[in-house]
């Protein structure tokens, strides 16, 4: 991954790769741009995020697309699935998420409920992301079965980032976390992909396929795929936040790389802070007012 640009220009990095140069990249993230970085090579990330302050931090260090993720379930929420949280619960953190980015293309996922009763639902939904929470993009889970409500949105003038493969809010109908795609479910995938496309969808997420599957997958389709868990022959990456920096208490999936461990730093933080105050440590002269 290239340096990190930042706005500030005291600071500024020369960097390599124009999608993530806040001077020769695009001021903002578009949906086009989505779609020359497939056409160059060049690689798509993506983060989960749920909140102004990691959307400001994320945005800053050049990532390209923010999602605020239906996981908020999980990881904002403490749901045990992503299946209770509401559109009412995603538009605020989602509004939060779209102020405090410059440049990142911000997708709004649309939660288990809002769109699968029909593409006037579908529609709805997608247009209060877009103006109560001032979303960049929608996204939706499902491939073939998806393909009338992604048609609508998209007539509509709203962007759409289709989700295939593992898609978390099917959980209790594909039995379980199970990776998609495998054996003659490559063909299904396949369909799925195809169907998206067709319908308007400006990238797709490949969740938890087979890498040989999703790089087929990525070769026959002109928009870009996005990967989480489906290897290195896609054309760009999204690791939900919270995994990827360590916050998740327990198991994570195989796939993620946890590049820090924000837990176990506010914890020590925590600790230390306590310690302070019960030893009478803090606040010391220098944090009192005369
Ligand atoms: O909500 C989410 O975080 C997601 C990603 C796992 C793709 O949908």
């Amino acid at each position: 991954m290239p340096e990190i640009p930042t706005p500030d220009a005291a600071n500024a990095v020369e960097v390599q790769n124009p999608y993530v140069s806040a001077t020769a990249g695009p001021k903002r993230v578009r949906t086009r741009h989505f779609q020359n970085a497939k056409q160059q090579g060049i690689p798509i990330t993506g983060l989960t995020s749920y909140d102004m302050m990691t959307a400001r931090i994320f945005d800053q260090a050049g990532i390209d697309f923010l999602l605020v993720g239906d996981s908020a379930g999980n990881n904002v929420f403490g749901y045990e699935t992503t299946l209770p949280v509401t559109v009412d619960e995603l538009i605020p953190l989602t509004r939060a998420v779209a102020r405090a980015v410059t440049r990142a293309l911000v997708v709004a996922d649309m939660p288990f409920g809002s769109y699968e009763t029909g593409p006037s639902d579908a529609l709805r939904t997608a247009v209060r992301f877009m103006k109560e929470a001032q979303a960049h993009a929608v996204k939706l889970e499902g491939g073939v079965r998806s393909r009338k409500q992604i048609s609508r949105i998209v007539s509509a003038g709203i962007p759409v980032m289709a989700h295939i493969g593992f898609t978390p809010q099917s959980e209790h109908g594909l039995g379980g976390h199970m990776i998609q795609g495998r054996g003659a479910g490559a063909d299904q995938l396949i369909a799925d992909a195809l169907a998206v496309q067709d319908a308007g969808a400006f990238a797709v997420v490949l969740e938890m396929v087979p890498s040989a599957v999703a790089a087929e997958v990525t070769e026959r389709l002109e928009i870009p795929t996005i990967g989480v868990g489906a290897g290195p022959g896609v054309d760009g990456q999204l690791m939900v936040w919270t995994d990827f920096a360590g916050m998740t208490e327990g198991r994570v999936p195989r796939f993620v790389r946890q590049y820090a461990n924000m837990r176990s730093v506010l914890t020590d933080a925590v600790r230390a802070f306590k310690d302070d105050v019960d030893t009478g440590a803090y606040p010391g002269p220098e944090h009192s007012y005369e």
